[in-house]
């Protein structure tokens, strides 16, 4: 016979099982209501208005989930942003305690032109299993699970493409270099170039595109670059589910950030971070919804009072990955305005 105590703790084990089975689909109704409101504005120019659409909705939605969490990476500081600030509690329970990473629209220019790759996102992990990255820069360089262990962020990138080349067993002239389209990669493009692989310019919304690198059939080899290290967490979470690697280096943009930066708990902000670094919990839960059509996730259509979203969920723990396709009577749906 088990004693009390024995029992209490069995009972809480197993709640703590269920609860984290049932909490991966949980976080994708999140992200599906993020997109589901912001994607309605896609292709009118107005970017704030998306993002307000999905910042309320994912706020909304949050509540519904039977956690105890606290937001680590969101829309910014308490006095800046009236929802999901950092250091917001959100969930509806006492249990599970955790940590989240937020961006209810990831690509607020990509809603607002109708182009490609805008997703909502987040991640979460048990406490402190995020870094907490201040909104700033970050340099990154980005692979899926074929070329992990062949990276090396201080190396010259014709190294690396060569490296990655060799572990997929292709040519360098085979592979796909994800980029932001800014000024400041005119270097990058240009080593990239010169080592012979090929190369998207993208506009905005880097985390896409990171994952996608996980998947053979996207056509996307590698991502490099600087671009918010917000999103760099994020990435990161979902290529420690997928098995990928990132490695990554702060770039503050003045004294002020690199003292946010060391804040953080950072000895030297000129650190390569490591995945583990980024992500150092071993049971992080992704979840992403398109808003557009993407490499990866097709975007929200809307129908005759419905909506059809394509979302991912993953779990580094299980190694789990779910593509889950839905269909939403919009009219049934709390979190829904009028005229969505
Ligand atoms: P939003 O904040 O408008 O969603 O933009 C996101 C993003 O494109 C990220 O994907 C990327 O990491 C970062 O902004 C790039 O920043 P910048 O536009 O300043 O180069």
């Amino acid at each position: 016979m088990l004693g009390s105590e024995h029992r209490e703790l069995r009972t809480n084990q197993i709640r703590g099982e269920i609860m984290e089975r049932e909490l991966a689909l949980e976080f994708v109704r999140v992200t599906e209501a993020a997109a589901i409101a912001s994607g309605r504005l896609m292709g009118r120019g107005q970017k704030e208005a998306a993002d307000a659409a999905a910042v309320d909705a994912m706020r909304a939605m949050l509540d519904t989930v039977q956690i105890k969490g606290t937001v680590v990476i969101g829309e910014g500081e308490m006095d800046e942003a009236p929802m999901l600030y950092i250091g917001e509690r959100v969930g509806g329970a006492d249990f599970p305690e955790v940590d989240i990473a937020v961006d209810p629209l990831e690509g607020t220019s990509l809603v607002a032109k109708g182009l490609p790759n805008a997703i909502a996102v987040l991640a979460v992990a048990e406490k402190g299993g995020l870094l907490h990255a201040p909104d700033m820069y970050m340099d990154k360089i980005a692979v899926g699970p074929e070329a992990r262990g062949c990276i090396d962020f201080d190396a010259p990138i014709k190294d690396n493409l060569a490296r990655v080349a060799r572990a997929k067993g292709r040519r360098i002239e085979d592979l796909t270099v994800v980029i932001l389209d800014r000024d400041r990669h005119a270097r990058i493009i240009r080593e990239v170039r010169e080592a012979g692989a090929r190369i998207k310019l993208i506009t905005d919304g880097d985390v896409a595109p990171a994952v996608a690198t996980a998947f053979g059939e996207s056509g996307v080899d590698m991502l490099l670059g600087i671009g918010g290290a917000p999103e760099g967490v994020l990435a990161a979470a979902a290529l420690k589910c997928l098995g990928g690697e990132m490695q990554a280096r702060l770039v503050p943009g003045s004294p002020l950030e690199a003292e946010r930066a060391l804040a953080m708990g950072l000895k030297d902000i000129g650190l390569v971070l490591t995945l583990n670094d980024l992500v150092s919990s071993n049971d992080v839960i992704f979840a992403a919804t398109g808003i557009t059509d993407g490499d990866l996730l097709r975007g929200v259509r809307y129908f005759g009072g419905k909506a059809s979203t394509h979302s991912i969920v993953m779990r580094s723990k299980t190694g789990t990955i779910r593509l889950v396709e839905a269909t939403h009577m919009l009219d049934r749906k709390t979190f829904v305005k009028r005229g969505c």
